[in-house]
């Protein structure tokens, strides 16, 4: 196959139907200026214009992080299958009115969840995230809050997937696809 985001959508279809509870579950890895990196769970919410959406804050950690070095890598692992898919790419943030388009279909109460935090900043106490949660609830009690303006999506555009499936005593297969223009150069890589 020579579009790498057509194999990538038929590998997640087939981990979602194999019963996986969140395939779209995705290591996202970021690094600061200098290169020092950091790596957490995120969801992948859709795989658009060839790029890979996620939501987050971003004044976290991994937005500060972005922000300052707009390059991510993200790791699939599907295990009943047997298999990894690794992407890297350059990050951008998806338009204001594709993050408000997503928030608007979150839970109500994530979309306050979402308000109430400063993520990845220090808190004195849970009481203190749970008193902010309480005063939001008593504002926006009608319609729920509004997309905080620092809320919202990042798109990971690929310049390189690698799909990996284990193989029997591990001679497993690793195929790779480098981006080249709006073409992609594809080649096997050794276990
Ligand atoms: C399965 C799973 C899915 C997650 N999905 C998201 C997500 O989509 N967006 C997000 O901001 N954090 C998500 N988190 C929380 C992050 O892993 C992380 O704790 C948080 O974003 C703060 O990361 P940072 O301090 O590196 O910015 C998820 C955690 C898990 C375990």
């Amino acid at each position: 196959m020579t579009d790498p985001i057509r194999k990538f959508n038929r590998w997640f279809d087939a981990a979602a139907k194999a019963g996986i509870k969140e395939p779209n579950a995705m290591t996202l890895a970021t690094a600061t200026r200098d290169g020092k990196p950091s790596a957490r769970m995120v969801l992948l919410k859709g795989v658009d214009h060839g790029g890979f959406v996620f939501f987050t804050n971003y004044e976290s950690r991994k937005g500060r992080e972005l922000a300052q070095n707009a390059r991510a890598a993200l790791v699939f692992y599907w295990e009943p299958l047997g298999r990894q898919v690794r992407v890297t790419g350059r990050v951008s943030r998806v338009t204001a009115k594709e993050s408000d388009e997503y928030f608007a279909t979150r839970h109500l109460g994530s979309r306050y969840s979402a308000s109430a935090s400063n993520q990845s900043r220090v808190i004195a106490s849970r009481a203190v995230l749970e008193r902010k949660l309480a005063r939001l609830k008593e504002k926006y009690r009608d319609d729920g809050p509004p997309r905080p303006i620092h809320w919202g999506g990042f798109r990971v555009q690929p310049d390189e997937i690698e799909f990996w499936q284990a193989g029997e005593f591990r001679l497993h297969d690793r195929v790779r696809y480098r981006r080249r223009g709006s073409s992609w150069v594809m080649d096997r890589l050794s276990p």
